[in-house]
């Protein structure tokens, strides 16, 4: 019986297949390595460009950035050296003054857009910005809706933060990331993936507070329950921008100037200001209105799943994971069909207690709590069956909470 489950190559493997292709490429030796982890959200979905509360972790797949600063004096001191070891591919950009960012532009869907943001933003906070020559390599799946892009604006920043001492703490930096996707590569996205690939906590959830930025690393004791948390990978790419996410975020904001007529509440700023007793006082009657009913009802969930974590109740995490993604289909209308199958089939078996879909959906990963000891059965009856149906090249990934960025000098 074929394995559908996809595991990652060895840290330290990786590392050093980076360090030599730094070497062949530039020419010497990297002086150090920056690792950002992709993520995936346990629960809350949609809601952190409406101020909400999010819970995403990091999962064993990352991005590694090699960098050596470019020596003074030198032609390019101020240059951006960029080498891709997974696409072979090679851009040197030899700016001396910042370059122009992005905003207004069409998407800039170049893969060293991501670096060159992260680049621009530094620049923009006057942090002291010299050449660096890096390269790059990555194992988290790409559009998926596990955040590559984010682990790469991340490691990127690490990398940039460590070489030149910038004194720039996590929350800033996952910020300065953000706006790099947002106006740079022209991705309207919100703070939740730059987030946790900065800041999780190894054996944690994060609960992130979108409004304030509060957070706290929520103990996540699966081993001890028996359980694991599987990512089943749909196999169909998802398009961020061509996505509906862009859409989503202007009816959200439609949504907020309704209610603020229709509540008679002249201070309402965001979906996090209403409440559940609010929704009950109108007729949901209006596509806003319905991604409005999602939004509030998930930011309470998020909320509750906190509260089940603290009593170890997995049972109640479950259930509301599966509220949340009849939720996402119904209100939000961001799940696709391939998504609907992967969770009709999982919530099917008795040994998964939960399951719904991942990141901005429209394709990309469903994220399911399993029995370990029913990790293969998962991909007899889940993965198997569905590749079977689709035709798609579905897989899963086991995973378990892993630390946000490191850094470290070679
Ligand atoms: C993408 C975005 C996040 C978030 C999710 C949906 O991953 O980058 O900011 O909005 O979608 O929860």
């Amino acid at each position: 019986m074929a394995d559908f489950i996809d595991r990652p190559l060895p840290h330290e493997h990786r590392v050093e297949t980076l360090i030599a292709a730094f070497e062949r490429e530039f020419g010497r030796r990297p002086e150090g390595i920056s690792a950002a982890p992709g993520r995936v959200n346990l629960i809350g979905e949609h809601v952190d460009y409406n101020d909400g509360l999010v819970l995403p972790f990091a999962i064993e797949r990352s991005v590694l950035v090699a960098w050596a600063r470019t020596r003074p004096a030198n032609e390019r001191e101020l240059g951006l050296g960029l080498y891709s070891l997974d696409l072979d591919d090679r851009d040197d950009f030899g700016w001396l003054s910042p370059p122009a960012a992005q905003v207004g532009e069409p998407l800039n869907d170049d893969w060293t857009a991501y670096p060159q943001g992260v680049v621009w933003a530094l620049q923009s906070t006057g942090s002291g910005v010299r050449g660096m020559d890096l390269a790059i390599t990555g194992d988290v799946p790409q559009g998926a809706g596990l955040s590559s892009s984010a682990a790469v604006e991340v490691a990127v920043a690490g990398a940039f933060r460590d070489a030149f001492d910038m004194p720039i703490d996590d929350v800033a930096l996952a910020q300065l990331c953000q706006r790099a996707e947002n106006e740079f590569v022209g991705v309207r996205c919100g703070i939740m993936d730059q987030f946790a690939s900065t800041l999780s906590v190894r054996d944690h959830a994060l609960l992130i507070d979108c409004r304030s930025l509060a957070h706290d690393a929520v103990p996540l004791r699966l081993a001890r329950a028996g359980l694991a948390i599987v990512i089943a990978n749909s196999a169909v790419q998802r398009e961020l921008v061509a996505s509906a996410y862009n859409d989503r975020r202007r009816e959200c904001e439609e949504a907020v100037v309704e209610l603020r007529r229709r509540l008679d509440h002249p201070d309402l700023t965001s979906l996090r200001d209403v409440g559940a007793a609010d929704l009950a006082r109108i007729e949901i009657d209006s596509v806003p209105m319905r991604r409005a009913r999602h939004v509030v009802t998930e930011i309470a969930r998020v909320a509750a799943a906190v509260d089940a974590l603290t009593r170890d109740d997995f049972a109640a995490l479950g259930t509301l994971m599966v509220e949340s993604h009849l939720s996402l289909r119904d209100d939000y209308e961001v799940s696709s069909t391939e998504l609907d199958l992967l969770v009709g089939l999982a919530t099917a078996q008795e040994y998964v207690l939960g399951a719904r879909l991942t990141g901005a959906g429209c394709g990309g990963c469903t994220v399911n709590l399993v029995r370990t000891d029913a990790v293969d059965a998962f991909s007899r009856d889940v993965i198997a069956p569905y590749c079977e149906r689709t035709g798609l090249p579905a897989v899963m990934y086991v995973t378990a909470p892993q630390d946000g960025l490191r850094a470290w000098r070679l």
